[in-house]
Protein backbone atom coordinates (compact mmCIF):
# COMPACT_ATOMS: atom_id res chain seq x y z
CA UNK A 1 0.00 0.00 0.00
CA UNK A 2 1.41 3.71 -0.74
CA UNK A 3 0.04 6.85 -0.02
CA UNK A 4 -0.04 8.76 -3.66
CA UNK A 5 -1.88 12.03 -2.38
CA UNK A 6 -3.03 13.81 0.99
CA UNK A 7 -5.64 16.13 -0.09
CA UNK A 8 -7.62 18.81 1.62
CA UNK A 9 -9.78 16.02 3.15
CA UNK A 10 -9.04 12.49 1.90
CA UNK A 11 -5.68 10.31 1.91
CA UNK A 12 -5.66 8.56 -1.02
CA UNK A 13 -3.99 4.99 -1.37
CA UNK A 14 -2.89 2.66 -4.01
CA UNK A 15 -3.28 -1.06 -3.43
CA UNK A 16 -3.84 -3.99 -4.97
CA UNK A 17 -7.26 -6.11 -4.44
CA UNK A 18 -7.89 -9.32 -6.10
CA UNK A 19 -5.38 -9.07 -8.50
CA UNK A 20 -6.11 -5.27 -9.13
CA UNK A 21 -4.44 -2.44 -8.69
CA UNK A 22 -7.19 0.24 -6.88
CA UNK A 23 -7.13 3.17 -5.52
CA UNK A 24 -8.73 4.01 -2.10
CA UNK A 25 -10.11 7.25 -0.88
CA UNK A 26 -10.65 7.65 2.79
CA UNK A 27 -11.91 10.77 4.27
CA UNK A 28 -10.05 11.78 7.60
CA UNK A 29 -10.96 13.28 10.53
CA UNK A 30 -10.89 17.16 10.90
CA UNK A 31 -9.80 18.56 14.00
CA UNK A 32 -11.47 21.80 13.54
CA UNK A 33 -14.73 20.34 13.40
CA UNK A 34 -16.94 18.77 16.55
CA UNK A 35 -16.66 14.92 16.31
CA UNK A 36 -20.07 14.05 15.37
CA UNK A 37 -20.83 16.43 12.89
CA UNK A 38 -17.37 15.56 11.71
CA UNK A 39 -18.34 11.76 10.86
CA UNK A 40 -21.46 12.79 9.74
CA UNK A 41 -20.28 15.26 7.09
CA UNK A 42 -17.63 12.61 5.49
CA UNK A 43 -19.85 9.63 5.33
CA UNK A 44 -21.86 11.79 3.26
CA UNK A 45 -19.37 12.50 0.94
CA UNK A 46 -18.25 9.56 0.44
CA UNK A 47 -21.56 8.07 -0.23
CA UNK A 48 -22.11 11.16 -2.12
CA UNK A 49 -19.10 10.95 -4.06
CA UNK A 50 -19.83 7.39 -5.35
CA UNK A 51 -23.21 8.08 -6.44
CA UNK A 52 -21.59 10.78 -8.44
CA UNK A 53 -19.36 8.83 -9.86
CA UNK A 54 -21.98 6.24 -11.49
CA UNK A 55 -23.91 8.88 -12.79
CA UNK A 56 -21.18 11.17 -14.72
CA UNK A 57 -20.48 7.59 -15.89
CA UNK A 58 -23.55 6.63 -17.03
CA UNK A 59 -23.50 10.39 -18.89
CA UNK A 60 -21.02 9.15 -21.05
CA UNK A 61 -18.31 10.74 -19.04
CA UNK A 62 -15.17 8.40 -18.19
CA UNK A 63 -15.08 8.37 -14.75
CA UNK A 64 -12.58 5.39 -12.42
CA UNK A 65 -15.06 2.13 -11.62
CA UNK A 66 -16.64 2.22 -8.48
CA UNK A 67 -15.46 -1.11 -6.83
CA UNK A 68 -16.65 -1.06 -3.33
CA UNK A 69 -18.14 1.84 -0.71
CA UNK A 70 -17.62 1.67 2.91
CA UNK A 71 -20.02 4.12 4.57
CA UNK A 72 -18.60 3.88 8.01
CA UNK A 73 -15.03 3.84 7.53
CA UNK A 74 -15.62 6.54 5.11
CA UNK A 75 -13.79 5.00 2.29
CA UNK A 76 -14.22 4.56 -1.73
CA UNK A 77 -12.46 1.39 -3.65
CA UNK A 78 -12.17 2.67 -6.97
CA UNK A 79 -10.28 1.09 -10.39
CA UNK A 80 -6.62 2.88 -10.50
CA UNK A 81 -6.16 4.55 -13.45
CA UNK A 82 -2.69 4.83 -14.85
CA UNK A 83 -2.20 7.76 -16.59
CA UNK A 84 -1.04 12.09 -16.22
CA UNK A 85 -3.16 14.80 -14.80
CA UNK A 86 -3.77 17.10 -17.39
CA UNK A 87 -1.93 19.42 -14.94
CA UNK A 88 1.15 17.61 -15.44
CA UNK A 89 0.26 17.27 -18.89
CA UNK A 90 0.26 21.32 -19.71
CA UNK A 91 3.10 21.89 -17.54
CA UNK A 92 5.48 19.67 -19.55
CA UNK A 93 3.12 19.17 -23.21
CA UNK A 94 4.28 21.74 -25.96
CA UNK A 95 3.09 20.51 -28.91
CA UNK A 96 -0.29 22.86 -28.95
CA UNK A 97 -2.09 20.53 -31.22
CA UNK A 98 -2.44 17.76 -28.61
CA UNK A 99 -3.03 20.35 -26.00
CA UNK A 100 -5.92 21.49 -28.31
CA UNK A 101 -7.34 18.26 -29.06
CA UNK A 102 -7.24 17.22 -25.02
CA UNK A 103 -9.14 20.88 -24.59
CA UNK A 104 -12.04 19.73 -26.71
CA UNK A 105 -12.14 16.71 -25.05
CA UNK A 106 -11.99 17.79 -21.86
CA UNK A 107 -14.86 20.48 -23.24
CA UNK A 108 -17.04 17.34 -24.48
CA UNK A 109 -16.72 15.76 -20.94
CA UNK A 110 -17.81 18.79 -19.38
CA UNK A 111 -20.74 19.31 -21.61
CA UNK A 112 -22.20 16.33 -20.89
CA UNK A 113 -22.26 16.02 -17.17
CA UNK A 114 -23.84 19.40 -16.91
CA UNK A 115 -26.50 18.02 -19.84
CA UNK A 116 -27.08 15.68 -17.61
CA UNK A 117 -27.61 17.67 -14.93
CA UNK A 118 -24.32 17.19 -13.01
CA UNK A 119 -22.02 20.09 -11.38
CA UNK A 120 -18.51 18.61 -11.18
CA UNK A 121 -18.33 21.17 -7.97
CA UNK A 122 -13.81 21.44 -8.24
CA UNK A 123 -13.12 21.72 -12.23
CA UNK A 124 -9.45 21.26 -11.62
CA UNK A 125 -6.24 20.19 -13.61
CA UNK A 126 -5.72 17.83 -11.11
CA UNK A 127 -9.11 16.37 -11.23
CA UNK A 128 -8.20 14.96 -14.45
CA UNK A 129 -6.39 12.30 -15.61
CA UNK A 130 -5.67 11.10 -19.06
CA UNK A 131 -5.09 7.49 -19.78
CA UNK A 132 -4.87 5.71 -23.25
CA UNK A 133 -6.20 9.12 -24.73
CA UNK A 134 -9.36 9.59 -22.57
CA UNK A 135 -9.96 11.63 -19.84
CA UNK A 136 -11.06 10.28 -16.73
CA UNK A 137 -12.43 12.84 -14.04
CA UNK A 138 -12.62 12.45 -10.64
CA UNK A 139 -12.72 13.83 -7.05
CA UNK A 140 -17.09 14.68 -7.42
CA UNK A 141 -16.86 15.22 -3.42
CA UNK A 142 -18.38 18.62 -3.99
CA UNK A 143 -20.40 17.95 -7.15
CA UNK A 144 -24.08 17.80 -7.16
CA UNK A 145 -27.24 17.91 -9.12
CA UNK A 146 -28.49 20.78 -11.03
CA UNK A 147 -29.50 22.24 -14.20
CA UNK A 148 -29.33 25.48 -13.66
CA UNK A 149 -27.19 27.47 -16.01
CA UNK A 150 -25.24 29.43 -12.72
CA UNK A 151 -24.58 26.60 -11.23
CA UNK A 152 -22.68 25.31 -14.45
CA UNK A 153 -21.46 28.57 -15.32
CA UNK A 154 -19.93 28.80 -11.62
CA UNK A 155 -18.07 24.91 -13.12
CA UNK A 156 -16.56 26.66 -16.12
CA UNK A 157 -15.49 29.38 -13.68
CA UNK A 158 -13.58 27.37 -11.77
CA UNK A 159 -11.70 25.83 -14.66
CA UNK A 160 -10.70 28.96 -16.61
CA UNK A 161 -9.80 29.92 -13.03
CA UNK A 162 -7.44 26.67 -12.69
CA UNK A 163 -5.92 27.26 -16.22
CA UNK A 164 -5.37 30.66 -15.38
CA UNK A 165 -3.69 30.08 -12.19
CA UNK A 166 -1.18 27.20 -13.34
CA UNK A 167 -0.88 27.14 -16.96
CA UNK A 168 -1.71 30.85 -18.17
CA UNK A 169 0.94 30.61 -21.63
CA UNK A 170 -2.24 28.13 -22.78
CA UNK A 171 -4.76 30.13 -21.64
CA UNK A 172 -6.39 31.55 -24.75
CA UNK A 173 -5.90 27.84 -26.76
CA UNK A 174 -7.12 25.67 -23.76
CA UNK A 175 -10.09 28.04 -23.65
CA UNK A 176 -11.21 28.31 -27.00
CA UNK A 177 -11.29 24.11 -27.53
CA UNK A 178 -12.62 23.78 -24.09
CA UNK A 179 -15.76 25.74 -25.78
CA UNK A 180 -15.73 24.45 -28.65
CA UNK A 181 -16.21 21.33 -27.28
CA UNK A 182 -18.64 22.31 -24.46
CA UNK A 183 -20.52 23.35 -27.29
CA UNK A 184 -20.67 19.79 -29.06
CA UNK A 185 -22.34 18.29 -26.21
CA UNK A 186 -24.53 20.61 -24.19
CA UNK A 187 -27.37 22.08 -25.80
CA UNK A 188 -27.96 24.57 -23.04
CA UNK A 189 -23.94 26.22 -23.82
CA UNK A 190 -25.12 30.18 -24.83
CA UNK A 191 -27.28 30.27 -21.38
CA UNK A 192 -24.16 29.03 -19.79
CA UNK A 193 -21.90 31.08 -21.10
CA UNK A 194 -24.42 33.94 -20.66
CA UNK A 195 -24.24 33.06 -16.69
CA UNK A 196 -20.53 32.76 -16.50
CA UNK A 197 -19.95 36.44 -18.12
CA UNK A 198 -22.32 37.20 -15.39
CA UNK A 199 -20.29 35.46 -12.66
CA UNK A 200 -17.30 37.14 -14.12
CA UNK A 201 -18.11 40.49 -13.87
CA UNK A 202 -19.09 40.11 -10.47
CA UNK A 203 -15.40 38.70 -9.89
CA UNK A 204 -16.71 36.36 -6.94
CA UNK A 205 -17.95 32.67 -7.57
CA UNK A 206 -16.06 30.47 -5.46
CA UNK A 207 -18.19 29.00 -2.99
CA UNK A 208 -16.03 26.18 -1.47
CA UNK A 209 -17.54 25.33 1.81
CA UNK A 210 -16.29 23.56 4.42
N1 LIG B 1 -8.75 6.59 -9.54
C1 LIG B 1 -7.54 7.16 -9.47
N2 LIG B 1 -6.50 6.64 -10.17
C2 LIG B 1 -5.27 7.19 -10.08
N3 LIG B 1 -4.98 8.29 -9.34
C3 LIG B 1 -5.97 8.86 -8.64
C4 LIG B 1 -7.31 8.33 -8.67
N4 LIG B 1 -8.10 9.09 -7.86
C5 LIG B 1 -7.29 10.05 -7.36
N5 LIG B 1 -6.02 9.94 -7.81
C6 LIG B 1 -4.87 10.81 -7.46
O1 LIG B 1 -5.06 11.35 -6.17
C7 LIG B 1 -5.16 12.78 -6.23
C8 LIG B 1 -6.18 13.30 -5.24
O2 LIG B 1 -7.45 12.74 -5.53
P1 LIG B 1 -8.81 13.55 -5.27
O3 LIG B 1 -8.75 14.79 -6.06
O4 LIG B 1 -9.95 12.63 -5.49
O5 LIG B 1 -8.69 13.85 -3.71
P2 LIG B 1 -8.96 15.15 -2.83
O6 LIG B 1 -8.62 14.81 -1.44
O7 LIG B 1 -10.33 15.59 -3.07
O8 LIG B 1 -7.91 16.12 -3.36
P3 LIG B 1 -7.91 17.69 -3.41
O9 LIG B 1 -8.56 18.18 -2.17
O10 LIG B 1 -6.45 17.96 -3.51
O11 LIG B 1 -8.67 18.02 -4.67
C9 LIG B 1 -5.51 13.09 -7.68
O12 LIG B 1 -5.09 14.38 -8.08
C10 LIG B 1 -4.77 11.98 -8.42
O13 LIG B 1 -3.41 12.31 -8.57
MG1 LIG C 1 -8.71 16.72 -6.19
Amino acid sequence: MEIVARGAEAVLKKDELDGETVLIKERIKKGYRIEQLDKQLRMERTVHESKLLGEARRAGVDTPKLLAIDEKGCKITMEWIEGQRLKEMLNSETNNEKIGNIAELVGNSVGRLHAAGITHGDLTTSNMIISNGKIYFIDFGLGFFSSKAEDHGTDLAVFKEAVKATHFKHLNLVWDRFIKGYKQTNAQADAVLKALADIEKRGRYITRVD
